[in-house]
């Protein structure tokens, strides 16, 4: 039954196996059709060219020998009947493949996209729970098993499967005395493989267990090579690398032992099986000629020979296939992912006239409202950018309170600062203005409107964010700026540059704005990255702004750039700027200075300077916030 593989194995391989068979083969009824005949076409040549062999001994062979001038028309007839099946029963099995091949393609294409549009419809929580890594795995990995069972597994497992009923039905047909002894032969194998297969499978998840070690602490090293090299690890590391990898080598040892001797006796007991068939057999033509005859044994030698084949590609394949189904569940778990639930109803759009007399209009003005429907009608409320979060209570993972009873309001145009040590929550409100995750309790409106009603779209357009981390993706910098506004000329980009004070080093660049950057900006300093993301939300333009100022110091010539920059984002918008720099913050309508996930003081700088709390030990106790 050859080398067994171990690996996760479908919880659910007939529904899953179902689903898979309508995703691939729903409205591909006149390919099954083919696909079935070409398979019975392949399997009847296998019983075919054993009967062909007994009745060419019995028929050809036997009556020429001795014979003088013996007549080889018959024997030539025969060989062309042969030659003719054997090639319509190649060209069956390359038309299988072939079309196999093409179904199994564009199948996976398929999955692919649908994989892909999921991800993008899925809400942030979902990339908190599950690791870049494993999702990476479902489209590597799981479509490859899955590309290897449509493309050649299901047709291997029908061919066998199919040829072994035909063997059967030929081998019964030619003698049931010899089939007895190869059931009886079955059963010894089965017994034989199934206790070596359980004695080495116990080994195999050791070895599996092992490998995984001996992977993950190779990785852990190459992400921190720095780190060892700082602290002189070296030898260390290699000396843990040692005790790991002398495991891997006695677990697989072990494991590769056993599952060796499989091979061996399972042949060994096919020539036993083969030495018997014959004893049998020869006793059986020696004392009744009139039934048995010599081709008749050959052929069923060969009948017996394909049976055993057939068996153990069937159960090979078996293994292959729930494995392969283990993957499929894993990519229909991803595509069964809720996606982001986006009930809103408000949307934003464009709009003329002035104060109470404004109405919808499709042409540019620069001004906009949110149109709410309300009945059969719908109003228009301004867009202004004024931003209230009431008694609002919010957890990641429905345990642990991040943040409890927050309430603030920011009217539009005014300057809101987040302060507090590490941990506090103050990204944490950043992310539920914009619904990058729902809140539990409480409410939070914009210009009055319960952001839970607002489209998702529509509510980030109205918002721009500088977050803590940069990202930049792979393209120029010209691209990687337009990110934030599509439609924007590249006299706009430059604009935006100038205004982010990203301008003069782009300039510096090898290409300037045409300059490719790669790996999240990879040649660029942490101010240049944090300048770029400046101009990438300039360029949007929208009402609200959120700045995270980035923990990571930067030099403090970029600093003032990257400061300058971001006090020209803010003129004119609600701005909640979460700030490590007390010079970001002084200026702002409002501080909250924020502990364990609550509001602990506010106030204007001044206030808050007077009030000689937390905020003031703060500012007179050092420069940095966290
Ligand atoms: N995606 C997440 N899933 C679960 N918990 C999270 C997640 N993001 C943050 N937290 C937790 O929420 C709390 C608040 O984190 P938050 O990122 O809001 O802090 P912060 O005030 O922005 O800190 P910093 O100054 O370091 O940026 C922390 O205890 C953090 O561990
Ligand atoms: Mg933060």
């Amino acid at each position: 039954m050859g080398k067994m593989k171990f690996g996760e194995k479908a919880k659910n391989p007939k529904a899953t196996f179902l689903r898979l068979m309508k995703d691939v083969f729903e409205g591909r009824y006149l390919l099954i059709v083919l696909i079935v005949f070409c398979i019975i076409l392949s399997a009847f040549s296998t019983t075919y060219s054993a009967s062909f062999i007994g009745s060419f001994i019995d028929d050809v062979v036997i009556p020429l020998k001795g014979v003088e001038n013996p007549d080889f028309t018959k024997a030539l007839i025969y060989l062309g009947k042969f030659a003719v099946v054997v090639l319509i029963s190649i060209a069956a099995s390359f038309a299988v493949s072939y079309i196999m091949v093409g179904v199994a393609q564009k199948s996976i294409y398929d999955m692919r996209i649908k994989m892909f549009d999921k991800l993008e419809s899925l809400p942030l929580s979902y990339f908190d729970k599950n690791a870049r890594g494993s999702i990476m795995s479902r489209f590597a990995n799981d479509t490859d098993t899955l590309n290897q069972l449509v493309a050649n597994g299901l047709v291997q497992l029908l061919t066998a499967g199919m040829t072994l009923v035909m063997v059967l039905f030929s081998m019964a047909v030619n003698s049931w005395i010899l089939l007895l002894v190869v059931i009886a032969f079955i059963f010894i194998t089965l017994f034989v493989t199934g206790t070596i297969g359980k004695k080495s499978g116990a080994f195999f998840k050791a070895q599996q267990k092992a490998l995984g070690d001996v992977n993950g602490y190779i990785e852990e090293m190459m992400n921190g090579q720095r780190v060892v090299k700082v602290f002189t690890h070296e030898e260390k590391c290699k000396e843990d690398f040692e005790v790991l990898n002398k495991k891997l080598e006695k677990t697989m040892a072990e494991a590769n032992t056993w599952a060796g001797s499989m091979g061996p006796v399972n042949n060994n007991l096919g020539h036993l099986q083969y030495v018997v068939l014959v004893l049998v057999g020869a006793v059986a033509i020696i004392a009744r000629p009139d039934i048995y005859t010599i081709g008749a044994l050959a052929a069923f030698l060969q009948l017996s020979k394909s049976f055993s084949n057939n068996i153990s590609q069937l159960s090979q394949q078996a293994n292959n296939v729930l494995l392969a189904l283990a993957g499929a569940e894993r990519i229909y778990k991803l595509l069964d992912e809720e996606p982001e639930k986006d009930n809103g109803d408000v949307t934003i759009v464009r709009v003329k006239g002035e104060g109470d007399n404004i109405e919808e209009c499709s042409e540019r003005t620069g001004h906009w409202a949110w149109k709410v429907p309300e009945g059969d009608k719908s109003t228009l409320v301004p867009l202004k950018g004024g931003v209230v979060i009431d008694h609002v209570d919010f957890s990641y993972d429905g345990e642990r309170t991040v943040l409890s009873d927050i309430s603030l309001y920011a009217k539009p145009g005014q300057k809101i600062a987040f302060v507090g040590s590490t941990g506090a929550g103050k990204t944490t409100i950043t992310n539920l203005l914009n619904r990058f995750y729902n809140i539990q309790k409480g409410i939070i409106t914009i210009d009055g409107v319960d952001i839970k009603r607002i489209k998702l779209n529509d509510l980030r357009r109205s918002m721009a964010m500088v977050l803590q981390d940069t990202n930049l993706f792979t393209g120029t910098v010209k691209e990687n700026i337009r990110y934030g506004r599509p439609q924007a000329t590249d006299e706009d980009v430059i604009k935006a540059a100038k205004l982010a004070n990203a301008h003069d080093f782009i300039m510096m660049m090898k290409d300037g704005y045409d300059t490719v950057l790669t790996n999240n900006g990879e040649n660029l300093s942490q101010g240049q990255r944090q300048l770029l993301s400046i101009a990438r939300a300039a360029i949007a333009d929208p009402p609200i702004m959120v700045l995270d100022e980035a923990t990571s110091s930067i030099d403090t010539y970029t600093e003032t750039l990257v400061q300058s920059g971001m006090d020209k984002l803010m003129e004119n918008r609600t701005v909640f700027v979460i700030a490590h720099r007390l010079s970001t913050v002084r200026n702002s309508n409002a501080i909250m200075v924020l502990e364990n996930g609550r509001i602990i003081e506010r106030g204007d700088h001044e206030d808050l300077l007077k009030a000689k709390g937390v905020y003031y030990s703060l500012y007179t106790g050092k420069t940095e916030l966290s």
